[in-house]
């Protein structure tokens, strides 16, 4: 059954992949969109929010990296006020780290630049304020890359959405308990305060909350990833205001220069993280993932290992400021698959729904672009070859034991299970 533009489309979840989606079908003409999510966006506990997310071309993976490039030339236009060209460095402790090495071939492959090193203080000719004194790191730095304003640009995405003519829900409304169905299709949404939405489609882009409304944890599965904010000084600001991205592939742990202005220092590891254990309403199984009902960054809680990594982290970047209090931490969701790939596709069974969901920790830089590519999905018309890709697949024997570890990118310990008491403190 095709869908007409007239026809109403409900959106759950105002993040990356919610709005872009939103915005690009209002470009093509669907007239009555709804975006349905718990808070307003910039969702305060949501995987598409705070200060910074990484802006890179650099990935292993050729087709990220093709579309890097091309959601680079929306962040240096249409959302350039929300983006900082600081550069980005990637340090490896041992040789030839596989990740690091693809990804310079296919810079270098499309013609990009690349300063190798293989002592970090060569980096000081290009970054003085470098404070790091690492001779045994090895890796490169990419000029054309740095970090955006997350909350900003998803604010300014939720804006165009809204001239476009695209209705939000938040609040009770816009809190989805499950999926309205009649049979094998989905007919719309039970939302909390008891009512329902109908629509001829529903697109699912719930992130770390999607198995909570279908049961897919053999694709997808969430993770919390540590994340912590230093409040500097203007003067310290200053000094370090010319600082690249920085990760350490190693480590998994990465860090932001200041932000203009506000003078925040960010740190996170993009790593295999933390899984909690929740009942799915859907299935009735333990999942892991945040809360629905209430806010997940309020209690400002870090597992003690995830500290101490961020903390050991912060040392290996800044020495100068290792002693420094957190003014804020928190854990960020993460929604894994198990090859970092994004899952974008209509459900297999389930007429109705389309889902756009799995950003396993890197789909932000696409703001500019994702919307296209979702949309071409959601209107059969996306090529073969990223349809295959992004396919939300059917369980299979194994689905028990899936490795989410995605794509190669991460770095430090495996994924942990936070204990009782642990997650009673989230
Ligand atoms: C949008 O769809 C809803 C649900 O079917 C309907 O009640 C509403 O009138 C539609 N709005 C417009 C502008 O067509
Ligand atoms: C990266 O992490 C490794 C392992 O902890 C450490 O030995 C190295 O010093 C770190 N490098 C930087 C630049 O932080």
């Amino acid at each position: 059954m095709s869908i007409q533009k007239a026809d109403p489309i409900l959106i759950i979840g105002a993040g990356v992949f919610g709005l872009s989606t939103a915005l690009e079908l209002s470009k093509r003409g669907y007239q009555n969109i709804t975006v349905l999510d718990r808070h307003v966006p910039p969702v305060a506990d949501g995987s598409s929010v705070d200060i910074s997310r990484i802006i890179r071309a650099d990935y292993a993976d050729p087709v990220y990296h093709q579309m890097a490039l091309e959601a680079y030339k929306g962040w240096t236009s249409t959302y350039a006020e929300f983006y900082h060209e600081s550069g980005f460095i990637m340090i490896s402790e041992t040789p030839s780290n596989l990740y690091i090495e693809q990804s310079k071939q296919n810079i270098i492959a499309k013609g990009g630049h690349i300063d190798e090193y293989s002592d970090l203080t060569q980096m000081r000719d290009l970054y003085p304020s470098l404070e790091a004194d690492i001779p045994r790191a090895q890796g490169y730095h990419n000029p054309v890359g740095g970090w955006a304003d997350a909350a900003g640009s998803i604010g300014r995405l939720a804006s165009q959405c809204s001239v476009a003519g695209v209705s939000f829900m938040t609040g009770r409304r816009g809190t989805v308990h499950s999926l309205r169905r009649s049979g094998d299709r989905v007919v719309g949404v039970n939302i909390a305060d008891g009512s329902h939405i109908l629509a001829s489609k529903v697109i699912l882009a719930t992130g770390a909350w999607s198995n909570r409304l279908i049961d897919i944890p053999y694709a997808a599965t969430s993770s919390g990833q540590p994340v912590g904010f230093i409040q500097l000084t203007a003067e310290e600001g200053r000094l370090l205001e010319k600082n690249p991205v920085m990760i350490n592939m190693t480590t998994g742990v990465f860090s932001f220069p200041p932000t203009p202005d506000t003078n925040i220092l960010k740190l996170a590891r993009h790593g295999y993280g933390f899984a909690t254990e929740v009942q799915s309403e859907v299935s009735g199984h333990p999942i892991s993932g945040p809360r629905r009902d209430s806010s997940n960054v309020a209690s400002g809680y870090l597992p003690e290992d995830a500290d101490q990594a961020l903390r050991q982290g912060l040392k290996q970047f800044f020495p100068s400021l290792q002693d420094r209090p957190w003014m804020n931490r928190r854990l960020c969701w993460y929604t894994d698959t198990p090859n970092g790939d994004f899952i974008i596709d209509h459900h297999p069974t389930l007429q109705g729904l389309f889902v756009a969901t799995g950003g396993a920790g890197h789909a932000f830089k696409f703001l500019p672009i994702l919307g296209k590519y979702i949309t071409d999905s959601f209107e059969n018309t996306a090529p073969t070859d990223l349809h295959t890709k992004w396919r939300l697949k059917s369980p299979t024997q194994e689905s028990g034991n899936v490795d989410m570890s995605g794509d190669g990118s991460r770095g430090g310990p495996p994924l942990r299970k936070l204990t009782v008491m642990e997650q009673s403190k989230l």
